[in-house]
């Protein structure tokens, strides 16, 4: 097992303008489960890749352990990897499947019987050893996969997408086995989805990748909580955020507020104080709320006027969409961005996750709560969070 480290570690392809990786600064410790995340063509898999040695670096290093691995080829990196489109031998059984690796490298026989033994235990394959990979379940056969990868022992486990040929219930049940077999086995493990839910489920640190760029690096719960610059407060989190164009005013008793359009949102000093606020008077900000704290009954927080547009009932919550008087703003959607080209206005509404019992109607005027402590702060400029212990 061993740490990897990437310094400024940068792709530019041929004939391209742009990087698919630009920089790419990351730390990660031997035995951490780290889960790369971000839109379609960010550079996630250009960046799993180039740590493989599938892809050549352009620029800066790699390291895994203490040895800069720039040009060493992938079977001498120590790595193994699995991919969306794994092929397993449909001739052979499970268990000559996973003991492959082994017969070519020319383990011998006890050691090899005892490592098939191990690993088909840790990844619950033991009764189907004698089936052929026609005779399992989608989910027994990317076990199959992983514990082929696995039972070299590799330095650095690499995933990219290995969950998405599966269907959504088997996703889920996929995302915790993973994460158990990864913590079991303790191999450093680098792991590729565009799907946020799986990335802060699975991952001990979570890396957001935008335009080739590194976005934040942290645990899941702090990615949520306190998300470093408006593109991460805007991808994670489902709903997603309600972020809106803002100025700061004076609320009531001299107390800082946020325009909310024409309506003020006010600001606890100590939520001033905790985010040097203040030091914001005249300059842009964005500022957001998430659709979790937003309520329609209650009496946390602050209350604005705003209609209720269409409601989700779920059963567990109901998902209300709500003009508030201010358009959201778009933070990195295809779809959306392709719309106004084409001059169509998308509908913007917030959208707030309300109690199962919200009795709010379609096209009421209501009070919506906003738990004000938990506004995000960002400056418009830079995009970045306003939080003085950030
Ligand atoms: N072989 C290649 N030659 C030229 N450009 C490439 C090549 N592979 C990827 N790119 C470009 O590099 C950028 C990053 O691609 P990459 O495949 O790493 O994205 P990704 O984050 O894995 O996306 P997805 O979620 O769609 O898999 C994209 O703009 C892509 O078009
Ligand atoms: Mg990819």
């Amino acid at each position: 097992m061993a740490a990897v480290t990437l310094d400024k570690m940068t792709k530019v392809y041929d004939g391209a303008t742009e990087p698919a990786v630009d920089g790419l600064d990351l730390q990660i410790a031997d035995g951490e489960f780290i889960v790369f995340v971000g839109p379609s063509g960010c550079g996630k898999s250009t960046a799993l890749r180039m740590i493989a040695g599938l892809e050549q670096i352009t620029g800066g290093d790699v390291k895994i352990g203490e040895r800069v691995v720039n040009m060493v080829p992938p079977k001498d990196r120590d790595i193994a990897m699995v991919f969306q489109n794994y092929a397993l031998y449909p001739h052979m059984t499970v268990g000559r499947n996973l003991d492959f690796p082994l017969r070519i490298a020319g383990v011998e026989k006890a050691e090899l019987e005892s490592r098939v033994d191990n690993i088909a235990r840790t990844l619950q394959l033991t009764e189907l050893l004698n089936r052929k990979p026609g005779q399992l379940s989608g989910g027994q056969r990317q076990r199959v996969a992983m514990g082929r990868a696995l039972i070299r022992k590799p330095a650095v486990f690499l995933m990219d997408e290995p969950l998405s040929n599966l269907d959504a219930k088997l996703r889920v049940s996929m995302r915790s086995e993973i994460a158990r077999i990864q913590s079991e086995l303790g191999v450093t493990t680098v792991y590729v989805t565009h799907d946020q839910v799986e990335a802060m489920t699975m991952g001990d640190r979570v890396v957001v990748l935008n335009g080739g760029e590194l976005q934040q690096v942290a645990a899941p719960e702090i990615l949520y909580n306190r998300p470093g610059n408006v593109f991460v407060a805007g991808f994670i989190g489902s709903p997603a955020m309600n972020l809106w164009n803002s100025r700061l005013v004076d609320a009531d008793d001299g107390a800082l507020g946020v325009a909310l359009g024409s309506q003020v949102l006010p600001v606890s000093a100590e939520l001033a104080a905790r985010t040097g606020l203040a030091a914001h008077k005249n300059k842009d900000l964005v500022v957001g709320i998430r659709p979790d704290d937003m309520f329609d009954d209650g009496a946390v927080g602050s209350t604005i006027v705003g209609s209720m547009k269409a409601r989700e009932a779920l059963g567990s919550e109901v998902i209300a969409h709500l003009d508030v008087g201010v358009s959201r703003v778009i933070i990195d959607d295809p779809d959306l961005e392709e719309m106004i080209a084409e001059g169509v206005t998308p509908e913007l509404d917030f959208v707030g996750r309300f109690a199962p019992t919200s009795t709010a109607a379609i096209g009421e005027d209501i009070q919506i709560r906003f738990d004000v402590d938990k506004l995000h702060f960002f400056d418009a400029a830079s995009g970045l969070r306003i939080d003085s212990d950030a």
